[in-house]
């Protein structure tokens, strides 16, 4: 149990909903044992002797959580992208993931990775590493030891990869899965592992089953990439000719969300994980009986009206990855209609589909194709707003989690504070103004302070 109780003060922003933020200049938020105990313009009698942490008038926003990147990819990002989603990944990425193998490159490009992330805009993260389970176990170890909170999955994939990126046959990729599982057991505080089939090409229908079999033994979440481009969806159809769409080819496995998800909070998390409890088996059953499976779908760029609805129908979260999908000329998630349908949408950098780590950055370009969509493609779907970006941002991405992405009463205190004072400008300019332009003008410089569930990180 954390014992921490601590004010930050400052100029604290976070959503009320997708269409309004919360302005509370000089203004207190209270972290009592890890979760927020509100916002107050003063501090309450029973807190007003605790340790005040003066910002002065910097924000203070709750952290972002990345919904997807891949870890291995950091160290590649920024170069190759002239091609489309297949070609990238054969030319480039399996290569690339394929050098995990050995350890002491692992060792040198996780440092940087996790450095990297643990100075970023982000506070927690679904991260997928790459088959290999030493270097998947020492990424989580890292990942631990940054104070981050994080969801990772050694990545199964046992066909059309490369030679020297192929799991040997589906029952050894289950089974590594499985001794993965087994080695990590209690090992770990804020870092969790999530089931990950790469996507359905890389996996064979045994294989899936399999993966079907240890998600409902072990109650863990599942990552996958889902409908990110057209070569992409043809194949899904040869490869899973009974599928009705590709998002059945999860579905008919067991791997495709359900109703109601797990979450609200850390405890239901690990119990959700299987880690940390013997069996809860019934706690994972919903109420029509199907067997509860949290996933996050990444993409969903070209999804048909029937994936759409079963992504809502079964609590399926859309990890919305703009940037990628301008890299890899994947095209433009229509994000305007997820929201207004109620689905849950978060924003992934899908590092290296994606070259940059900053969230702020993920932001901006969800904004801005939504423009381009809007003008070049459907002018009845408008544009999203800063509101809108900032709450997949925290609350959208970060409720995979549970609680968090607020500074409401009872979400995990995760924080950032930024100074913007090197962002010039001779008007005032008001509190908005000032978020606005970090989403478009901000480095990493910026970021001066950051906690997640109540921990200090930096
Ligand atoms: N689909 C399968 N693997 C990948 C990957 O590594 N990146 C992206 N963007 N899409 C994928
Ligand atoms: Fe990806």
């Amino acid at each position: 149990m954390k014992k921490d109780l601590f004010a930050l003060k400052g100029t604290i922003c976070y959503s009320k909903n997708q269409k309004e933020l919360v302005f509370a200049e000089n203004s207190y938020a209270v972290c009592e044992n890890g979760l927020c105990a509100g916002v107050f313009s003063q501090l309450p009698e029973e807190y007003k002797d605790i340790p005040v942490k003066d910002m002065g008038d910097r924000l203070i926003i709750p952290g972002f959580t990345d919904l997807h990147l891949h870890a291995p990819q950091y160290a590649y990002r920024g170069t190759g992208m002239d091609l489309e989603l297949l070609d990238w990944l054969n030319t480039i990425t399996f290569p690339q993931e394929a050098k995990y193998a050995d350890l002491s490159y692992a060792k040198k490009a996780y440092s940087i990775f996790v450095d990297d992330l643990k100075h970023s805009f982000t506070t927690r993260a679904c991260i997928f590493a790459t088959l290999h389970r030493p270097a998947t176990e020492l990424l989580m170890d890292m990942l631990e030891e940054s104070g981050l909170a994080t969801m990772v999955g050694k990545v199964n994939m046992d066909r059309n990869g490369a030679p020297e990126l192929q799991e040997k046959s589906a029952q050894a990729s289950a089974q590594d899965t499985r001794q993965w599982l087994e080695e990590i057991k209690g090992r770990y505080d804020h870092t969790y592992p999530i089931l990950t089939p790469r996507f359905t090409p890389s996996c064979t229908d045994e294989l899936m089953t399999e993966l079907g079999k240890i998600q409902r033994e072990y109650h863990l979440p599942v990552q996958s990439h889902l409908s990110e481009n057209f070569g992409e969806i043809a194949w899904v159809k040869e490869l899973c000719p009974t599928s009705r769409f590709y998002g059945d080819a999860y579905d008919m496995f067991g791997l495709f969300g359900t109703k109601p998800a797990f979450n609200t909070n850390e405890a239901d998390f690990a119990s959700a994980s299987g880690l940390n409890t013997t069996d809860n088996t019934a706690a994972h059953i919903s109420s029509d009986g199907a067997s509860v499976c949290p996933t996050i779908m990444a993409h969903c760029v070209h999804s048909t009206d029937e994936e759409i609805q079963m992504i809502k129908d079964q609590g399926v979260y859309v990890a919305h990855c703009p940037e990628s999908n301008t890299d890899i000329a994947s095209g433009i998630a229509p994000v305007r209609r997820y929201l207004d349908m109620g689905l849950h949408v978060g924003l992934g950098t899908d590092v290296a589909g994606g070259f940059s780590l900053s969230m702020f950055r993920a932001m901006a370009d969800a904004i801005q194709v939504s423009k381009l969509r809007w003008r070049l493609m459907d002018q009845t779907q408008a544009p999203v707003t800063l509101e809108e970006a900032f709450y997949m941002a925290t609350i959208g991405g970060g409720s995979f989690f549970g609680k968090v992405g607020s500074f409401e009463k009872g979400y995990e205190f995760d924080a950032m504070i930024l100074d913007d004072s090197n962002i010039r400008h001779p008007q005032e300019i008001s509190t908005r103004d000032r978020l606005e332009r970090l989403v478009y003008l901000s480095d990493d410089r910026n970021l001066v302070g950051k906690y997640v569930q109540g921990r200090k990180v930096i």
